[in-house]
């Protein structure tokens, strides 16, 4: 029999605490928000009862290591007693943070939260040590629908992804990875996500256009429909565009805001996903709009950016929504009815102003002021 336990029987471990302590864990008076925060060097685990009855319940572990646990708890135990307890838990959302958490306590939990309800998950700065042996059966562990990592590092280095895979029931519609320290994935190892429409790498400034390629491994996202690529390192439109082509992913949302993007005067002719409707290039520093973009889109957010001049027809895709705001030139050219699709906003220094002083954004909007 594989470990079983988990950082769920250790919150449900009581053991002594001093009376003068603050308790770890607030409920929210509609009982549906429960957050722990167990910083203290020896705090109140039981106190974690409080949260059996929300919906939305966050655990953090103060940075601590909860090896010892794996040693005090019996690793043979049955579940028999603990499956009604989790299977009354009516836990939607979990987090669960701030913590070092050896591989087979945090898949003793997941394999747990298979007799739960738990729809998303969420693990954040958490160091998992160690490693474990694959779960026995299929599919053992919970349904969820979203997962969202952030600043997790796993003793399997390249490995961790098809690792976590095997504990969670294939039906993932939505998996978030920020801060990660490996998205080199052993792509081999990574089975089919059947059921992933989001795939979101925001937040890995180190990743680029060469890191994307062995991140999206080929034929395991067979049904990804959008990818977020903000603060990603990435470095032009068209370099992502050959590494999409490469992974042949088919995308209908792509956001490429919040990158420093370099404006290709010719860009290397390249295919986009012919199902692609919406790209978003906000917060990218461009100057110009890049040449290659796909020929039709329904949005194309080029706002925020450095663009001086009011982007020609002939430099656009065809678009339904072009959103525009936050350009330079928008400052001296306020308005225009040739693009009546746009909208066009207060620029961002005068949308400041008004929040600052009415008076003097008045006085802006005059041209009083530069
Ligand atoms: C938990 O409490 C510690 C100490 O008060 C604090 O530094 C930390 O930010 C808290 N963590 C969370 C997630 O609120
Ligand atoms: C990332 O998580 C580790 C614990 O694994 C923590 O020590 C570190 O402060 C976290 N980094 C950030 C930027 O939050
Ligand atoms: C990614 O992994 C491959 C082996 O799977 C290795 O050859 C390569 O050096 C790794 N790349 C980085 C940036 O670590
Ligand atoms: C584009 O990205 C920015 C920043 O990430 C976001 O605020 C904006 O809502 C996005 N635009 C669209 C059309 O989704």
């Amino acid at each position: 029999m594989e470990p079983v336990l988990g950082l769920l029987l250790v919150l449900l471990t009581p053991a002594h605490a001093s009376p003068a302590m603050p308790e770890p864990c607030e409920l929210d008076e509609q009982g549906v928000h429960c957050s722990c925060n167990f910083s203290d060097p020896q705090p109140d685990w039981s106190n974690a009862f409080l949260c059996a009855g929300a919906r939305d319940v966050e655990f953090y572990g103060g940075g601590r290591s909860l090896e010892p646990f794996l040693k005090r708890v019996d690793t043979e135990a049955d579940l028999g007693q603990f499956t009604d307890v989790v299977r009354s838990l009516p836990w939607q959302r979990l987090t669960v943070g701030d913590a070092r958490v050896p591989a087979p306590m945090l898949f003793g939990v997941l394999r747990m939260l298979g007799y739960s309800g738990l729809k998303e998950l969420t693990l954040e700065n958490l160091e998992v040590t160690s490693t474990t042996l694959p779960p026995l059966q299929e599919a053992t562990g919970p349904d969820l629908n979203t997962l969202s990592l952030s600043n997790v590092s796993w003793a399997t280095e390249d490995g961790w992804l098809a690792e976590l895979q095997q504990w969670l029931k294939p039906g993932l519609k939505v998996l978030r990875i920020a801060q990660a320290h490996s998205l080199n994935f052993s792509c081999a190892q990574v089975r089919v996500f059947p059921s992933l429409v989001t795939l979101d790498l925001s937040d890995n400034p180190e990743l680029g256009e060469r890191g994307l390629i062995s991140a999206l491994c080929q034929r395991k996202f067979p049904a990804l429909q959008v990818l977020a690529l903000r603060n990603t390192g990435m470095e032009t439109a068209s370099g992502v565009c050959s590494v999409l082509a490469a992974a042949s992913v088919q995308l209908q949302g792509l956001d490429l805001s919040h990158n420093s993007l370099r404006h290709t005067a010719s860009a290397p002719g390249c295919d986009w996903p012919s199902k692609l409707n919406s790209l978003n290039l906000s917060f990218t520093e461009l100057q110009q709009v890049p040449q290659g973009l796909p020929t039709k889109l329904n949005v194309l957010d080029l706002s925020y950016n450095q663009l001086d001049s009011k982007p020609r027809p002939d430099e656009l895709p065809k678009v339904d929504n072009l959103l525009l705001e936050g350009n330079p030139f928008l400052e001296y050219e306020p308005h225009s009815g040739k693009y009546d699709s746009v909208v066009v906003t207060a620029p961002v220094r005068l949308t400041l102003a008004v929040s600052v002083s009415g008076t003097l954004a008045v006085l802006q909007g005059a041209g009083l002021f530069a």
